[in-house]
């Protein structure tokens, strides 16, 4: 560590959020936190292996206090200059009631955390999801969802009663967006920003477990083959969008969403255009 240094919160490291922590420790104190000990471990060790200035933390996003923590021991570190969400479960990895608490409480959490210690110049991305982009809900439910203190979620999406962990994870990734909308005035009185990413179908373990599932896995591989860039996407495309929104270049962007997807959400809209 270099005392003063800025700091780059990489929370979840998995497929994105090694390609983050890569793209956005350089020069820069990191700080990693995951679930996952041994995978944790493993990315802690290679990215200190690679000359990055690394701590760690193993920590679950569920658990309001382990983010408390992790917030106040990034204070220590530095100035906040990044705080990048990529924690999260899909439908093939869990029940309905998982995929609330993790990817709906847990971001809930996070920013929650973070919004302690962030100071003038602090970026947040959360990343959500395509599905998100993909939910409607009625209006009084989405107000619900942005601005109910975190520690009531639960109760509101256990009232849903949705047993179905795609369509849970479709309403945590929607409410990932607009908790993002709901926190850019209060992060904005400190001169933070915070935004969310959603991505479409990416190469990580997580894109390739849904690609194989039996249920959706057919659908989801021929979302990729009508994707209007023609590729599946990688953790770097987004680790890049990232890295540029956490730029000086970004620093008109707060409380939005941005899509990145290959253009699939649009295809899906129009079809082939004609
Ligand atoms: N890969 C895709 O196609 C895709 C598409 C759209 C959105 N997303 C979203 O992008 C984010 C990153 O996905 P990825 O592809 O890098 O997935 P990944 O599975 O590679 O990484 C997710 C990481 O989150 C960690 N994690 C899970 N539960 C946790 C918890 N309770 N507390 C702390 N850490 C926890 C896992 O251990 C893992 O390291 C997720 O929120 C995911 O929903 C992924």
């Amino acid at each position: 560590m270099t005392t003063g240094r800025a700091v780059v919160v990489v929370v979840g490291v998995g497929g994105m959020g090694v390609a983050c922590a890569r793209r956005l420790g350089i020069g820069r104190n990191l700080f990693v936190t995951d679930s996952n000990a041994s995978n944790l471990e493993r990315v802690a060790h290679d990215l200190a292996r690679d000359g990055f200035a690394v701590e760690r933390a193993v920590s679950d996003v569920t658990d309001i206090d382990a983010m408390r923590e992790g917030a106040d021991r990034v204070k220590t570190m530095g100035p906040i200059a990044a705080i990048v969400h990529t924690a999260g479960l899909s439908p093939t990895m869990a029940s309905a009631d998982k995929i609330f608490a993790v990817d709906l409480l847990g971001t809930a959490n996070v920013i929650d955390a973070f919004e302690a210690v962030i100071t003038a110049g602090s970026v947040g991305v959360c990343i959500a999801s395509m599905a998100g982009s993909l939910t409607d809900l009625e209006p009084d439910l989405e107000r619900q969802l942005a601005t109910l203190p975190s520690s009531e979620l639960m109760a509101v999406a256990a009232a849903l009663g949705i047993t179905d962990p795609t369509v849970a994870y479709g309403y945590a990734k929607r409410a990932n967006q607009l908790r993002v909308e709901a926190a850019a005035s209060r992060w904005g009185r400190v001169g933070a920003r915070i935004v969310s990413v959603s991505p479409g179908i990416i190469s990580t373990g997580m894109g390739h477990q849904e690609m194989a599932s039996q249920t959706f896995g057919g659908v989801m591989r021929s979302m990729v083959e009508t994707t209007p860039v023609g590729r599946i996407g990688t953790a770097e495309d987004v680790a890049a969008v990232v890295e540029w929104l956490c730029s000086p270049a970004a620093s008109f962007i707060s409380g939005t969403d941005i899509l990145v997807d290959g253009g699939i959400t649009a295809a899906m809209h129009w079809g082939d255009g004609e």
